[in-house]
């Protein structure tokens, strides 16, 4: 039987995104710095098992119906085939996505695909190789764009492109990084940046706003798009005279997480590649599972204490509160 995580506002966490891995093969100038970070001891990481075994518990016993994998880069992780292929195993069978920076998605969007990932969500900032190579500090543009199509090609559709707007280094590129994705069939989602950086850079007086970005795409003239957001963070809008790869009316999402938070309908429960709960990207403490299972606790007291950690989710990020505090784990450590 299924009791599943609540919390005291009434909202329901059906959505696990699962940190696979705290490292990673960019070093996007908002996310980490150029020498990259103390990386998470092999030994503090979840096994593979372990977090089979997680993902098992949270889809049989707490009602959990999509698993997102996510990083740093979940590529970089050996076992990432078969953790999909035994999430793709458990009853129901969950709905499985990935979001990565598409390095290796070339190689690894088929194998991927016949486990049973169902969808991808790939990070794009800019198609400017020159302008790639200054905002990830490595020139693999090129490893990116064979990824997208290999996602496409072996079926992982949609496929959506995450873009975060910098001011003054890619906040002129809207347009075209829309026109590619029209033209390529993927769904772009442009992303407001939230202060999860490792460096703590951010400032919301510089962050380009959802207002700006919708500003900056009039010449499409969106409009409103009728099909609710539902619990996504992204609110999208129609491309007129374009469709998707499905045929469907082109969209354009804005995931406006600081102007336009979406807390309230939140519907997501994370987990860190060293196996600790977190009850929200911007949660100030965590509950440690890892400890539990390495202890030989039995998965109902491992399902109680996930319980336990999503019952006191606080109402929002609190960005906009004067005592808002930046999580002390970075976005590259909790997966976004
Ligand atoms: P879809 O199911 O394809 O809509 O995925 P998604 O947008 O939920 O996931 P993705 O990993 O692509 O995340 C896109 C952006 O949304 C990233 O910047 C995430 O950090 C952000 N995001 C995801 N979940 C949350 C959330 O619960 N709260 C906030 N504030 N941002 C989130
Ligand atoms: N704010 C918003 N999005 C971010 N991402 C990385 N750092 C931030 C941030 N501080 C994006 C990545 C990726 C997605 C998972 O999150 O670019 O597309
Ligand atoms: Fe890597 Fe993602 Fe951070 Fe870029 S934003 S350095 S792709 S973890």
């Amino acid at each position: 039987t299924v009791i599943p995580l609540a919390d005291r506002f009434g909202r329901v966490a059906t959505d696990l995104r699962v940190s696979l891995t705290d490292r990673c093969n960019l070093r996007c100038t908002y996310c980490m710095p150029e020498e990259g970070l103390a990386w998470m001891p092999r030994e503090q990481q979840l096994t593979d098992d372990e977090v089979g075994r997680l993902i098992r518990i949270a889809v049989e016993m707490l009602g959990v119906r999509d698993v997102r994998f996510t990083g740093g880069e979940p590529l970089l992780r050996r076992g990432l085939v078969g953790i999909v292929r035994a999430a793709a195993s458990l009853s129901p069978r969950p709905d499985l996505m990935l979001t990565t920076n598409g390095i290796g998605l070339e190689r690894l969007a088929g194998p991927l695909r016949e486990a049973g990932l169902d969808r991808v969500n790939v990070s794009l900032d800019t198609l400017d190789p020159v302008r790639f190579q200054a905002l990830t500090r490595r020139d693999r543009l090129d490893d990116v764009l064979r990824g997208l199509a290999a996602a496409a090609a072996a079926g992982l559709t949609p496929v959506k492109i995450n873009t975060v707007l910098m001011r003054g280094i890619n906040d002129d590129e809207a347009p075209a990084l829309l026109r590619f994705a029209l033209d390529h069939g993927y769904q772009l989602r442009f992303i407001e940046q939230m202060p999860l950086d490792a460096q703590h850079q951010w400032d919301r007086h510089t962050m380009v706003t959802a207002d700006e970005i919708l500003a900056s795409l009039s010449p499409y003239g969106l409009l409103p798009d009728l099909v609710s957001r539902g619990t996504a963070p992204a609110e999208t809008w129609l491309v007129p005279g374009h469709v998707d790869a499905a045929g469907e009316p082109a969209r354009v999402g804005v995931i406006g997480s600081v102007t336009r938070p979406f807390c309230g309908d939140c519907d997501r429960t994370r987990l860190t590649a060293d196996g600790q709960v977190r009850d929200c990207l911007f949660a100030r403490e965590e509950s440690d599972l890892r400890k539990l299972l390495r202890d030989g606790a039995p998965d109902a007291e491992v399902a109680e204490a996930w319980r336990v950690a999503m019952s006191g989710k606080r109402a929002g990020h609190g960005i906009d509160d004067p005592a808002f505090l930046q999580p002390t784990r970075p976005m590259s450590a909790i997966g976004g």
